[in-house]
């Protein structure tokens, strides 16, 4: 289907101030793409339901998409992001030197590593939950230690067996929160705890990707406001404010942190142009987020209702997935899914090879999905 822009952005602003309550209700909200002058199928089959990569189909805000156009239209330029830290400063209530913008959250997480791991040492984070920088760290030499999550709770980190593995050798120790894939969230309490238990020495990385689907407290923000100087918090606008294509992210830490991760990346070209009017445009929207939360609690409570009804077990939290349980016919769902187009991940990839891992997608994915998975059930 085509749809032209004028047509798309029509439909999206509908979407954004019809209300929670009529949120994902049949409108394909990115259904712009589809009317692409080239090919952004990033090679998936037609007729693919993408549900493989924790993304937001609700799509950016109206305010976003306008902004990364008049960004493309400046795209000769250079974009400097170090002008975009006030903006985000002003939206988080922090001083700008506290914080770095990246590609993405994941190149602060990669470079952190690099800037606190390079001279050897251990890091200790948990076995179940996404490594986007526990690769750099081991091929620095870093001994990574993976704590098992407690499956009796949910699959929630074991915060005290964590802390049980740091020694005088340990440079990070790192949380995911809300955690991928588990879902599991770690409460200001827990925070506070971790942090107060490690040695000045240890950088606390608190990865909060997903931070924006969870209003139960838990920000790891509010301990680097609190003062606590040993703390590195990364989230982005990929996620709630659905920019994953665009590659916006940043660290909150003390200035301290962040000068130590510059020295050896980030700076005025981390950012390009249409992120950078992206970024503008989200946070003149901030209700966005909030939009993306109310569908995500919606879908979670669809997703649990169907796989109530199928008997099979769920792991999810706040966040955008749902781990499913399909014990050692996990291969052979996956491969059937495939076969029919429907791409979601294996557990395998976080130590869980009981369970796949689906994003939730639109509502009429989400139906497919389930249709799918009925029939090979
Ligand atoms: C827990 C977690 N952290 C970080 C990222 C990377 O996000 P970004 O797009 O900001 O690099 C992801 C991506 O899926 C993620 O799941």
């Amino acid at each position: 289907m085509s749809v032209s822009r004028r047509q798309f952005l029509k439909t999206s602003a509908v979407a954004a101030t019809a209300g929670p309550l009529s949120l994902g209700a049949g409108i394909d909200y990115c259904a712009a793409a589809e009317g692409s002058p080239v090919d952004l199928s990033m090679g998936f089959p037609p007729g693919a339901v993408r549900l493989n990569f924790n993304e937001n189909t609700l799509g950016p805000s109206p305010k976003a998409i306008d902004g990364a156009i008049a960004g493309v239209r400046e795209s000769y330029r250079y974009a400097l992001s170090g002008l975009l830290p006030p903006h985000i400063g002003s939206y988080h209530d922090v001083d700008p030197d506290w914080v770095l913008m990246g590609t993405g959250s994941s190149e602060i997480l990669r470079l952190t590593p690099v800037a606190f791991g390079r001279n050897g040492g251990n890091v200790v984070t948990g076995l179940q939950t996404w490594g986007g920088m526990l690769a750099v760290a081991a091929n620095l030499g870093m001994d990574v230690r993976r704590i098992e999550l407690r499956k009796d709770k949910g699959y929630v980190f074991d915060v005290e067996r964590m802390l049980d593995a740091v020694d005088s050798e340990t440079r990070i120790f790192m949380v995911v929160s809300p955690n991928n894939p588990t879902g599991a969230t770690l409460s200001y309490a827990d925070l506070r705890h971790i942090a107060d238990s490690l040695p000045n020495d240890v950088l606390l990385v608190l990865d909060q990707a997903y931070i924006d689907y969870y209003d139960g407290g838990g920000s790891g923000l509010d301990l680097v406001k609190e003062g606590y100087r040993n703390v590195l918090v990364t989230q982005t606008f990929s996620k709630a404010f659905a920019l994953a294509g665009l590659r916006c992210g940043y660290g909150l830490a003390h200035p301290d942190v962040l000068n130590e991760i510059k020295k050896f990346g980030t700076g005025p070209a981390s950012i390009n142009i249409a992120g950078y009017g992206a970024v503008l445009g989200s946070l003149d929207d901030p209700e966005h987020a909030i939009r993306s939360r109310t569908y995500v609690r919606k879908t979670r409570k669809f997703y649990q209702q169907q796989f109530a009804e199928l008997g099979v077990n769920e792991v999810s939290g706040p966040s955008p997935f749902m781990l499913f349980e399909t014990g050692n016919r996990s291969q052979e769902i996956y491969d059937e899914l495939l076969a029919r187009k429907v791409f979601i991940t294996h557990g395998r990839s976080w130590n869980m090879p009981d369970y796949l891992r689906v994003s939730y997608g639109r509502e009429s994915e989400n139906e497919v999905f389930f249709s799918t998975l009925k029939s090979i059930l």
